[in-house]
């Protein structure tokens, strides 16, 4: 698999409190001093470039709070070999944010709404944001930010009554709706007894919509698995190459505008390594070639010791080419936080 894709922490710091993400208490924001400049994550992206990465994706903590996000977008779609720029968010401010991130040249968002239900939503996350995440999402769409996907972590005590409105969002909107099963992490979130692993969500919406039916006509860098709750739906997208056409056509919906189209990202109850294509880049300026990797390189001591374009690509190769051999069965499965590394 070759490596293609580059997901980049833009910060460690969010306007929500998930329980699966952040435990009370945890207030241990990094310096500003630690995070990378936009003109190192810029220079980083243009040798990164000249390695095969084509694809970045922004996350966080929330990528949205990070005051320079809009001038950092537009480097990242100007730079020379990058195809797509994309980004996931809470959606806080997306309503806000939506026209001006596409006009930066943003491709795509995936939005984290992990309930429809204000009080669960406001369980989770930790605040009442519910209703402006969905006006986020509608901006969004409604901007050409497409396609626009739904991520939902599903823990069996919070949201897990929420699976069937969750999938039925995918027919009442042009939106693709993925139910990850949730990750611990050394920050101690949740409980790991509280996951639901992906065969028993994808049951709960199999004995309600029906059997659903393996796609594959979602393009996507990341490790989901699409399905289709059939309708007699043809191809949503016919022809769709392996980047996302801009325009398209949201007739295909029996029930609203939606395409019945679901995924899910089983990262515990399943191994992707073998067909993983991204490294990762954490808002202090590491380099982790797998998310659970447990010795990142720290390339922000490369950058800012004045090392030369040579010596920082030459690193870049070396771990593109390392991490083939790479497998999380022989790292550590607890070793990070996820707002520090980005999801
Ligand atoms: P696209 O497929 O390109 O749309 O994006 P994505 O699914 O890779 O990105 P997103 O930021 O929306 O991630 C969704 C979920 O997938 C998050 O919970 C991530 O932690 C998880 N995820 C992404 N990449 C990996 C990976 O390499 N390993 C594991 N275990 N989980 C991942
Ligand atoms: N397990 C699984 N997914 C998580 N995310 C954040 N923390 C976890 C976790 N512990 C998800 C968010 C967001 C994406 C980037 O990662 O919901 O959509
Ligand atoms: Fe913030 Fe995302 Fe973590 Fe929730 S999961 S606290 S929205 S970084």
């Amino acid at each position: 698999m070759s490596v293609n894709c580059l997901r980049i922490s833009v910060t460690d710091r969010c306007n929500q409190r998930c329980v699966y993400c952040r435990p009370r208490g945890d207030g241990d924001f990094l310096a500003r001093a630690q995070i990378l400049r936009a003109e190192e994550i810029l220079r980083l992206v243009r040798l990164f470039a000249e390695c095969g990465i084509d694809r970045v994706r922004l996350t966080g903590g929330e990528p949205l709070v990070r005051r320079d996000v809009i001038p950092l977008v537009a480097g990242l779609a100007g730079a020379d070999g990058i195809r797509e720029v994309a980004l996931t968010t809470n959606g806080v401010l997306l309503e806000a944010m939506a026209a001006d991130l596409k006009a930066a040249g943003l491709s795509r968002v995936n939005v984290s709404l992990d309930s429809l239900h204000a009080r669960s939503y406001g369980r989770i996350t930790g605040r009442e944001n519910l209703s402006q995440v969905l006006r986020g999402v509608r901006r969004a769409l409604a901007v050409g930010l497409q396609p626009v996907k739904i991520n939902a972590v599903i823990l069996r005590r919070l949201n897990a009554s929420q699976i069937l409105d969750l999938a039925a969002l995918s027919l009442d909107l042009p939106v693709i709706v993925r139910f990850i099963e949730y990750c611990p992490t050394s920050c101690r979130t949740e409980p790991a007894e509280g996951y639901m692993p992906y065969a028993e969500i994808r049951g709960i919406v199999e004995n309600t919509f029906g059997r659903l039916t393996e796609t594959v006509v979602v393009p996507g860098n990341g490790p989901a698995a699409y399905f289709q709750i059939d309708r007699g739906a043809r191809d949503p997208w016919p022809g769709s190459g392996d980047l996302w056409p801009v325009a398209r056509d949201p007739r295909h919906g029996s029930r609203g505008t939606g395409y019945g189209i679901i995924g899910f990202i089983a990262g515990r109850s399943m191994v992707f390594c073998s067909s993983c294509n991204r490294l990762r880049l954490t808002s202090d300026g590491l380099i982790k070639p797998c998310l659970y990797s447990a010795r990142p390189y720290d390339v922000k001591a490369l950058l800012r010791e004045g090392a030369s374009d040579d010596r920082i690509r030459a690193l870049l190769r070396a771990i593109i080419a390392q991490k083939a051999g790479l497998s999380r069965l022989n790292a550590s499965r607890e070793d990070f936080c996820m707002r520090k590394v980005g999801g």
